[in-house]
């Protein structure tokens, strides 16, 4: 059985533009933003209040947040890695953020700049700092289901990394395939094996990346297992500057095709939203790897 309805949380303008080789401008960025509401989806991942230097495509996470007209009923979460991410996204007027985790030693190291026991040292204060604040976190786990410096995964590594977060008081927890190597088979035995610590449905999100074209099939199989908080990426957008293999998410087209298909309420305008990947992607040179945006623009 699937969920009557599932939420998709959106994060082209995040996860998409973070790996974009150019900087987009703020304007077009304000307006992709726009678009995506207009299109339905309910929560819209903006940006993150990183080292500017780490990621200069999201430097301008202030300035941006401080033009953004926020449409009513839609969420604009941020990532936020550590206190002064925190301070500044406050400072913004911020109220619903993402802490990133890795499951890995190895991603942890090169992409927070700590080791896997150190990144909770980090994350500690900013969500109790952000719970009292009264925001909402979720909790990202990246490398979830393999890491290309340490190959495959162990589970329960995977589940200790996540209880650890839901442990820190975020609401939700989104499982990471990084580099898009998982398989609908995987997929179910994570899930599973968080289900069997006693993790509810609810608090779990699936983040699928598509290097190997399985985004869809582990959605499907996530779906099955009740899983009804899907992350995607308008026209497909996406990847890790600090995980090379990674390419985009699973296209926010390709997902609610499929959610159509199944029956599953979403909210989402589809004609609108590959409209606006189509203009994204006259402003990034290049065209959507999407296999709907590409059906509908024909
Ligand atoms: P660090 O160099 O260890 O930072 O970087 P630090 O704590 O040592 O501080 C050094 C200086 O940076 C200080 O300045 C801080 O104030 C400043 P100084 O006192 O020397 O003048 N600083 C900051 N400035 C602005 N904003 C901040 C900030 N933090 C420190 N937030 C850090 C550690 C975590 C900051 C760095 O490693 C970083 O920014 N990493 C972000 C990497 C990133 O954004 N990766 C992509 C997102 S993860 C992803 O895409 C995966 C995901 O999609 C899920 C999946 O697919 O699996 C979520
Ligand atoms: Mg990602």
């Amino acid at each position: 059985d699937v969920p009557a309805e599932v939420t998709i949380w959106e994060v082209g303008p995040r996860d998409g533009l973070q790996n974009e080789s150019g900087i987009v401008p703020l304007d077009v960025k304000l307006e992709f933003l726009e678009r995506l509401a207009v299109a339905g989806l309910p929560v819209v991942e903006t940006t993150s209040f990183v080292h500017p230097e780490w990621v200069p495509q999201l430097a301008d996470a202030v300035e941006l947040f401080g033009e953004l007209r926020r449409a009513d009923g839609v969420r604009y979460p941020v990532l936020v890695p550590n206190s002064r991410g925190l301070d500044r996204a406050l400072e913004s007027g911020v109220d619903d953020i993402a802490i990133f985790a890795s499951a890995t030693e190895t991603f942890t190291r090169r992409n927070l700049n700590r080791g896997l026991d150190e990144q909770f040292v980090m994350f500690d204060p900013v969500v109790r700092h952000a719970v009292a604040e009264g925001l909402n976190v979720r909790g990202y786990v990246s490398m979830v289901f393999g890491d290309p410096w340490e190959g495959p995964v162990a589970v329960d590594q995977v589940v200790s990394v996540g209880q650890r977060l839901l442990d820190m008081g975020c609401s939700q927890i989104s499982l990471g395939d990084t580099i898009g190597v998982a398989t609908p088979g995987h997929v179910e035995t994570v899930i599973r094996a968080f289900v069997a610590a006693g993790v509810p449905l609810h608090r779990l999100a699936v983040h699928f990346h598509d290097t190997y074209g399985q985004a869809l099939g582990n959605t499907y199989a996530a779906l099955r297992l009740g899983v009804s908080t899907v992350d995607a990426s308008a026209g497909g957008l996406g990847g890790c500057p600090y995980a090379g293999s990674a390419t985009g998410n699973l296209a926010t087209e390709d997902l609610v095709w499929m959610l159509e298909g199944l029956g599953i309420r979403h909210g989402v305008d589809l004609r609108s939203l590959a409209d606006t990947s189509v203009w994204m992607a006259e402003h990034l040179g290049k065209p959507s790897p999407s296999a709907v945006v590409k059906a509908l623009a024909r």
